[in-house]
């Protein structure tokens, strides 16, 4: 077998650039159970900016406001609203994975750095994605930090209750209308990943819009990401709608793996957590398309959890309502069961849930 030139032991972290951080720390901490670990401010010694890390098992999120406004933050947040900047991997080398990279292709976002404090070295360095999103290769093995050197270890100011959440399942990209190839072949020619899937706008199309989605992998499969662009409909695709409120390509989902979604979702749900909604006669016929499931059918049916089978398991799953006013990103919370998939058999009655959505904001 060729040798993996970039490999990647996980997610290392997703960072959002949003317009309060302080804010939308608490809301991460109250809804989903994240508790605050780390920060760095001006308190800190960092000068026009704020950022909270949170973490939950394995997940980890960055927050970041600015507090100026003329900086590459505020830009972000005026042109993207609240959104995701950096999808971190968390590798060994970082200074050879910016190098494989580049002499593959890649834009260079920031060079390698690295940063020192009294708990050792991080060394990282970025290359761009689509649209202004960044991948930024994360080295910490000589780092017994809280985060990364500059950061201080702080804790939540609530009693913060974890609902279950593990690691970060897939992160999903929307590109622009005739981007998708480009993308995976970026993902592929730059980074070595692996064309996993590809549902075409017949897989994936109500009466009225459609996409058309690939989903790239890297060697051990750690890192899934599906990557969506617009097909032809009726009306607008649910992904036309994001990139006319995101002004560019971005993150669109991402995916959130739990050992017991009907537990999770009832916890999210009881701290204000808004999800999409299928009929429920979706209920009715839906154990003859997946057959025999573990859980109660009446539990997922009162939190409205969807179910979809392939050759190797079955799957739950549900998402959100976007997480700010714009309908931009979402969450999925997902429990695997033997499955590898993404949920294909649920398509057609989630668009059609997107578009009852897109409906009420007059944007079908
Ligand atoms: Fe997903």
């Amino acid at each position: 077998m060729e040798q993996d030139f970039l490999p990647i032991n996980g997610t290392d972290y997703v960072e959002f650039y949003v317009g309060n951080a302080k804010q939308s720390a608490l809301y991460y901490q109250y809804c989903f159970g994240y508790a605050l670990v780390a920060y760095a401010g001006p308190e800190t010694g960092l000068k026009g900016k704020a950022s909270y890390v949170l973490q939950q098992d394995k997940i980890r999120f960055v927050l970041t406001s600015s507090l100026e406004p003329d900086s590459v933050i505020s830009e972000h947040v005026k042109k993207h609203g609240d959104g995701v900047k950096v999808l971190a991997l968390w590798v060994d080398d970082a200074t050879k994975s910016y190098h494989e990279t580049m002499t593959r292709g890649a834009e260079s976002a920031i060079a390698p750095q690295t940063f020192k404090d009294e708990f050792g070295e991080v060394t990282v360095a970025s290359i761009k994605t689509y649209g202004e999103t960044i991948h930024t290769f994360v080295e910490r093995k000589n780092y017994k930090g809280p985060f990364l050197p500059g950061y201080q270890a702080v804790k939540s100011t609530i009693k913060v209750a974890p609902i279950g959440l593990k690691y970060i399942d897939h992160c999903v990209g929307n590109v622009e209308l005739g981007q998708m190839n480009k993308w995976v072949k970026f993902y592929e020619d730059v980074m070595g990943f692996k064309l996993l899937i590809t549902f075409d706008d017949e897989d994936i199309s109500t009466e009225y819009s459609a996409l058309m989605s690939k989903v790239v992998s890297n060697g051990n499969g750690y890192i899934k990401f599906p990557i969506n662009e617009p097909a032809k409909g009726k009306k607008k695709s649910q992904i036309e709608e994001y990139l006319d409120f995101y002004h560019s390509a971005g993150v669109q989902h991402i995916a959130i793996a739990t050992d017991d979604i009907v537990s999770t979702v009832g916890e999210l749900r009881k701290r204000g957590v808004e999800f999409l909604r299928v009929p429920n006669s979706y209920y009715e016929d839906v154990l003859e398309r997946v057959g025999k499931i573990n859980e109660d059918l009446e539990d997922l049916k009162t939190q409205n959890i969807l179910i979809d089978r392939d050759e190797e398991g079955y799957l739950l799953q549900i998402f959100t309502k976007p997480v700010q006013d714009r309908p931009t990103l979402f969450f999925e919370i997902i429990e695997r069961n033997g499955a590898k998939s993404f949920g294909k058999g649920n398509f057609k009655a989630l668009f059609e849930s997107i578009e009852r959505e897109q409906a009420l904001r007059g944007n079908l």
